[in-house]
């Protein structure tokens, strides 16, 4: 468990579990069940009961490295896991994986047909940013943080994020690329929203300058470690405990750390990226970073 041994782990699982069930009633009060023609239906299917949430852990825990706002926090969380929940939806569809299972369970367009998948992943991008920017009745949160949140959120999950990775994903089937550019593909579409999950969580108290940078950095080796990892599950786990196809990548003659570098200097490379994490957190100056620190461990040591 990296740095933090001294850290009970019971009471990393406690603070886990409590986050995780906070969470879970925030999504459930978020995403409507009464939109019209069944599309509340998909979006509840897509985000209540299922995935790790791992991004709003890292939001929940960025935050408390801050002693910042639990109820900005919670909000940032949501919105983020929304974000991330769409694009799995999408990412499934059979114009792009086309993938039948997620989270266990069947994917959104088997359920419930394509066209209704895919408003319900643009359904839930737009709610992601309702999230963030809620009637002045119902929340005390300063403008200036629900700006700052929604730009966080906005410019990870765009054309420099997330949307423009999944392009270049699919402009790369059956080539060969170079591991800078098998870097940057894996940076956009999955690192930088586990970097954004990092900063929102910080966003929402007081860090310095400094202690925003290395959280940053701490963001992005934890972000592409996320999806190197991912890339080996893929070919080392079954569909089973990954609650997703797993030997998707070779079929679909995808590049992936694996493909690129081999089996073995992958892993290497994943606890390279751990490394890397644990000493920007160390260098940020802050003192509450354990969650953090065991996150980053948990996201090199999953099975799923
Ligand atoms: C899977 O993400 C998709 C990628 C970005 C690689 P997760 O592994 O976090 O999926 P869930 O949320 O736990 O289902
Ligand atoms: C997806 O990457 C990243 C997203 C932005 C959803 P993958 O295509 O590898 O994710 P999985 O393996 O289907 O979860
Ligand atoms: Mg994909
Ligand atoms: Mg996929
Ligand atoms: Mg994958």
């Amino acid at each position: 468990m990296g740095r933090f041994l001294s850290v009970d782990a019971g009471i990393f699982e406690q603070w886990m579990q409590r986050s995780l069930a906070a969470c879970e009633l925030a999504l459930d009060r978020f995403v409507p069940s009464d939109a019209p023609a069944g599309l509340g239906e998909a979006m509840r299917y897509a985000v209540l009961d299922g995935g790790k949430r791992l991004r709003p852990l890292l939001v929940m825990a960025a935050n408390d490295a801050v002693r910042g706002d639990a109820e900005a926090a919670m909000r940032a969380a949501c919105a983020v896991e929304l974000i991330h929940a769409y694009s799995l939806v999408h990412d499934d569809m059979p114009c792009m994986d086309d993938d039948v299972l997620r989270r266990g369970k069947p994917t959104a367009h088997v359920k419930f047909g394509e066209a209704r998948a895919m408003l319900a992943g643009d359904a839930m991008q737009a709610l992601a940013f309702e999230v963030l920017t809620p009637d002045a009745a119902d929340s005390a949160m300063p403008p200036a943080l629900q700006a700052r949140l929604c730009s966080l959120l906005a410019r990870s999950a765009g054309h420099a994020g997330m949307a423009g990775g999944q392009a270049i994903d699919l402009a790369s089937v059956g080539q060969q690329l170079d591991e800078c550019t098998l870097r940057d593909m894996h940076r956009r579409k999955t690192g930088v929203l586990l970097q954004a999950s990092v900063m929102m969580g910080a966003a929402c108290g007081q860090a310095s300058v400094q202690a925003l940078t290395h959280l940053s950095e701490f963001g992005a080796a934890l972000g592409l470690a996320f999806q190197v990892v991912d890339d080996i599950l893929d070919v080392t786990q079954d569909s089973a405990v990954l609650g997703k196809t797993a030997g998707k990548d070779q079929d679909a003659n995808k590049p992936t750390y694996v493909s690129v570098l081999g089996l073995e200097p992958a892993r290497a490379l994943a606890q390279e990226l751990r490394d890397q994490a644990h000493k920007a957190l160390a260098a940020s100056g802050l003192t509450h970073t354990a969650w953090l620190s065991l996150l980053a461990d948990m996201v090199v040591e999953r099975q799923n």
